[in-house]
């Protein structure tokens, strides 16, 4: 177990978007000024809860798959929020009990909490860096200093409901490149994308709360999301809305989930 700060204070006097999806979950770790923003952005898009829970539930296929499917043993998930249970480490070990996962985020929230991302099965290991996306080159050194993971080998990227923050004067693509650059042949990236495609006027709205209350937004179209993938080999079923991507099977009489109430766009991709 180790974790890593790079020395940020709390800002409460803004919204953060780690707080208001913690808020979405259900969870107790966010501010009343996080809450206030999350009310404003459901009243924009009420769904927003069932996105929130339909994110997270991708992120636990997509790890499964990856290891159950491609031998992935060993994950760095950048963007991981506010501890949620399992957390994407225990996904994995649940499969793959040795697995090996470094977080980061940029959140000191998250950071405040990261003891319970350690809580590591003995075979496998974990660590938390605190670090910000846009600076990808002290990301990664900070990941390596960790020395969990072994870049001779495989790595999943696990970009989950992240990117959409990263706005295009910080260049995503050029972020993304360099991030899966250092990975070895065998590597995934698997991400999941806010895109106004199925519904441009809610999703603009909330795109404009989320900007207003602190942390700006870049919601991104199906060809937009594609290219963060150029160069990888998409598995099936390619890029969906994400609860299309290898749905579970849905428990009788529920309802069907419309992708305009989703407006999340997942992929798997595979380095060669
Ligand atoms: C919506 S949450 C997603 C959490 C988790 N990945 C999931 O899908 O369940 C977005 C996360 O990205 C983090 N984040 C936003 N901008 C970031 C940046 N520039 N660098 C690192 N993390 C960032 C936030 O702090 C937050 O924890």
């Amino acid at each position: 177990m180790s974790t890593r700060q790079a020395g940020q204070d709390l800002d409460t006097s803004k919204a953060h978007s780690a707080r208001m999806y913690d808020y979405f979950l259900g969870g107790k770790d966010h501010f009343e000024i996080d809450k206030e923003a999350a009310l404003v952005a459901a009243q924009a898009h009420p769904g927003i809860y069932v996105t929130a829970r339909e994110n997270r539930a991708f992120m636990h296929r997509a790890t499964r798959a990856l290891a159950q499917e491609h031998g992935i043993r060993q994950w760095l998930d950048i963007g991981t929020g506010i501890p949620t249970e399992p957390n994407l480490h225990q996904v994995a070990q649940s499969v793959v009990p040795d697995a090996h996962v470094v977080y980061a985020d940029n959140d000191p929230l998250v950071l405040k909490y990261a003891e319970r991302l350690m809580r590591s099965t003995t075979q496998g290991r974990t660590a938390y860096v605190q670090a910000d996306v846009t600076d990808p080159d002290a990301l990664m050194s900070a990941v390596e200093d960790s020395g969990v993971l072994d870049f001779d080998r495989p790595i999943a990227l696990s970009l989950n409901a992240l990117m959409h923050f990263i706005t295009d004067p910080h260049d995503p693509y050029a972020i993304v490149r360099r991030l899966l650059d250092p990975l070895p042949a065998g590597s995934a990236l698997a991400m999941n994308h806010c895109t106004p495609d199925f519904d441009p006027v809610t999703w603009n709205k909330v795109a404009e709360v989320y900007t207003k209350s602190g942390s700006p937004v870049q919601f991104r179209s199906h060809s937009d999301v594609r290219r963060f993938f150029d160069g990888l080999d998409l598995v099936e079923p390619g890029i969906c809305c994400c609860h299309r991507w290898r749905p579970a099977t849905p428990a009788a009489g529920e309802p069907e989930i419309e992708d305009a109430q989703i407006s999340l766009l997942a992929g798997v991709g595979i380095k060669r």
